[in-house]
C-alpha cells in the first residue's frame, strides 16, 4: 500500500527483546538518528518470557572451549563453528556488560553470579535472575536505558509499529537484491504516525524474534509470528535451517484442547534435579540418553513424545516433589505461581507436560555481523541464522545470542556508516502486495504446521501439509479491492500472511531433508545421513517463486 507517511532515519530497528534493544542502544551513541519500532510496547516480545538463563563460560573452572564443544554437540553437525567460537569467546564479556547496564543476576554464597545446569550443558554456566524470571529482568534493565534516553533526539521508539516489508533499491545486473531504503510499517498510533507509513533508511536492523504463532501451541508470545523472516524474504534475502525447529520438552500441558501461548516448565527445574515420569510413574529418560532428563533438549522432547505414543497418553509427568518446597518456591517463584493458577502445587503435585514449539533455530541467513544478502539489511536473535544453534539450539544460548550478535551488528553498522558503504536512496516502486491471506486462515495454518511440520514428521504428513498450505487463498487484497470483504488489509492480515508464508519455507525444507537431525525428526528416515550435512537455504526469485 502507498505509503500514507514519511520519515527518515540512519539505522531502524526492528523489535524490541534483547537484540533489538542491544542494537538500539549501541546504536544510539555512535548513529544520528535511530528510529526503535516495536509491535507492542517495549516491553513485549520472547525475551520477558525467557525462564533459564543466559549461558556463558563465566566460572573459572568452565571456559569457552567447553561451552563450544556442548554448544555443537547439540547443533547435530550443522553449527558454523567459527559463528559458535564467536558467540561463546565474546558471550562472558557482553554479559558483564548486561550487568553493567543494571541488570541484576541472582548469585551465590561467595557473592559471585550463581550458576546452574540445563540440558546438554556438561558444565554449571547457566546465569538467572529472579529465580526463574531471567529474561524479565533483562528486558527491565535494558527497557530502563532506553526510557533513559528517550527526550534525547538520537533516538525515537515508535510502538505498535509492525513492519510491513523492507524496501530496497534497484537490483544489480545479475539479480541481486538492491540495497535497504528502509521499512514500510502498519503503526497503530495517533496523529501522523498512524496506518501505513515509511521510513526510509540505509540500515534495517531484524530483531523481530520467533514464529511461534505458526503452530497451534507455542511458548511464544502472541507477537510472534515470523514478521522479519517472510519481510526478509520478500526483499530477497537468503533463509537457512528453516525446517529447524525447537520444541520445549516440558510444557504445561492442560488438554488437547489448549492453545496459543502455553506455560513454560523451565528445562531448569530438571537441571535442579526433576524427573520425567511416564503415566505408570515410571522414568524412561536413563533407557533413552546418557544424560537422562538432562540430554539436549531435542532428545528428550522427541523421547516424550514416542513415549505419548507408545503408551496413548497425551502428556508426561514433571516430578519436582523431592527438591522440597521451600526450595523450589525461592528458585522458581515464577513458574510455582503460574502452575498455582491452573491449580497445581509445584512442591506437591506431578505437573503434566508435553512439548510444545518454542525456538527456531533457523531464520534470516547472516555473517558474524549480522549482515544478510541484502546490502544494509541485517538480522539479529531469533530471526536470524548465524549458524550458532545448527540443528538444535542449547539451552540458554538464545538470549546470548542476542546480546553477541546485536553488538557486533552494530559495530558493522557503526563502521559502515561511517565508511559511506551504506548510504540513503530512493526505493524502488512496489506493485503492492503479492499475497495476502485472510486473518481467518490463521488457525487452519497452525493445524497444518502441528501435524505436518510439528515434532515428529514423515513425507506423507509434510506432503500433504504443503498441499493444504498452497492451497490457502492468497489473494484477500484482491478481494478487499473488490469492495467484497474488507477494506484495508489490518495487522492481522499481514501477520497472517507473515505466518503462512513462514509454514510453506519450512513445509518444504522438512519435507526436503531426508533424514533425521537435531530439530528435525523424519519418522520415515530416522537416521542421520552424513550426506545431508549441508544447510538448506531458501530465496525468492524475481517472480516471487521460491
Ligand atoms: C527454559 O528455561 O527451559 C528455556 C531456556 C531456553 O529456551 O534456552
Amino acid at each position: 500500500p502507498a505509503p500514507g507517511w514519511t520519515t527518515h532515519a540512519d539505522a531502524v530497528v526492528v523489535g524490541s527483546g534483547i537484540a533489538g534493544l542491544t542494537a538500539a542502544l549501541e546504536l544510539r551513541t555512535r548513529v544520528r538518528r535511530v528510529l526503535l519500532v516495536t509491535k507492542g510496547v517495549l516491553v513485549s516480545g520472547s525475551t520477558v518470557w525467557a525462564q533459564g538463563g543466559v549461558a556463558a563460560a563465566l566460572d573459572p573452572s568452565d571456559s569457552p572451549a567447553a561451552h563450544l564443544h556442548d554448544t555443537l554437540v547439540a547443533g547435530g553437525g550443522l553449527c558454523d563453528p567459527r559463528a559458535v567460537e564467536t558467540l561463546v569467546t565474546e558471550g562472558p564479556a557482553r554479559v558483564r556488560e548486561l550487568v553493567g547496564r543494571g541488570a541484576v543476576f541472582d548469585t551465590g554464597p561467595d557473592g559471585g553470579i550463581a550458576l546452574t545446569r540445563e540440558g546438554g550443558h556438561l558444565a554449571d554456566r547457566i546465569a538467572h535472575a529472579g529465580g526463574d524470571a531471567t529474561g524479565a529482568e533483562i528486558s527491565r534493565a535494558l527497557v530502563a536505558q532506553i526510557e533513559a534516553v528517550r527526550d534525547d533526539p538520537g533516538i525515537e521508539v515508535v510502538e505498535h509499529a509492525l513492519v510491513l516489508d523492507v524496501l530496497t533499491g534497484a537490483p544489480d545486473a545479475d539479480g541481486r537484491p538492491g540495497p535497504v531504503r528502509g521499512v514500510t510499517l502498519h503503526v497503530i498510533g495517533e496523529g501522523q504516525r498512524d496506518g501505513v507509513g515509511a521510513v526510509l533508511a540505509p540500515v534495517v536492523v531484524l530483531a523481530t524474534g520467533g514464529i511461534g504463532q505458526v503452530y497451534r501451541s507455542s511458548t511464544n508470545p502472541a507477537q510472534a509470528t515470523g514478521d522479519g523472516i517472510a519481510a526478509a524474504l520478500r526483499a530477497g534475502a537468503r533463509l537457512g535451517d528453516m525446517e529447524f525447529v525447537q520444541f520445549h520438552p516440558t510444557v504445561l500441558w492442560l488438554g488437547s484442547g489448549v492453545k496459543g501461548q502455553l506455560t513454560l516448565v523451565s528445562e531448569a527445574v530438571r537441571g535442579e534435579g526433576a524427573l520425567l515420569l511416564d503415566t505408570d510413574g515410571v522414568r524412561f529418560m536413563p533407557d533413552v540418553h546418557p544424560l537422562a532428563e538432562l540430554a539436549p533438549r531435542d532428545v528428550v522432547a522427541h523421547a516424550i513424545v514416542r513415549q505419548m505414543t507408545s503408551t496413548g497418553a497425551d502428556h508426561v509427568w514433571l516430578d519436582a516433589r523431592h527438591l522440597g518446597a521451600d526450595f523450589l518456591r525461592r528458585r522458581f517463584p515464577t513458574i510455582h505461581e503460574r502452575l498455582r493458577e491452573h491449580g497445581i502445587d509445584l512442591t506437591t503435585d506431578l505437573v503434566p507436560v508435553a512439548p510444545a514449539q518454542h525456538y527456531h533455530s533457523g531464520g534470516v541467513v547472516t555473517d558474524l555481523d549480522g549482515r544478510t544478502s541484502v546490502p544494509g539489511l541485517y538480522a539479529v536473535g531469533e530471526v536470524a541464522c548465524t549458524g550458532v544453534h545448527g540443528a538444535n539450539r542449547l539451552a540458554s544460548n538464545s538470549l546470548l545470542e542476542g546480546l553477541v550478535f546485536a553488538h557486533r551488528a552494530a559495530r558493522d553498522v557503526v563502521a559502515r556508516l561511517d565508511g559511506g558503504f551504506l548510504v540513503p536512496g530512493d526505493p524502488v516502486e512496489r506493485p503492492g502486495p503479492a499475497t495476502l491471506v485472510a486473518a481467518a486462515a490463521r488457525a487452519r495454518i497452525q493445524r497444518v504446521a502441528t501435524d505436518g511440520p510439528g515434532v515428529l514428521r514423515s513425507a506423507e504428513g509434510l506432503t500433504a501439509a504443503a498441499a493444504r498450505l498452497a492451497a490457502v487463498p492468497t489473494d484477500a487484497h484482491r478481494r478487499h479491492d473488490d469492495g467484497r470483504t474488507l477494506a484495508a488489509p489490518q495487522v492481522a492480515e499481514w501477520e497472517t500472511t507473515n505466518v503462512h508464508q513462514v509454514a510453506s519455507v519450512l513445509t518444504d525444507a522438512a519435507l526436503a531433508r531426508e533424514e533425521s537431525r537435531g530439530g528435525h525428526a523424519r519418522t520415515d528416515f530416522p537416521a542421520t545421513d552424513d550426506a545431508w550435512r549441508v544447510r538448506l537455504e531458501a530465496v525468492l526469485d524475481p517472480d516471487g517463486a521460491l
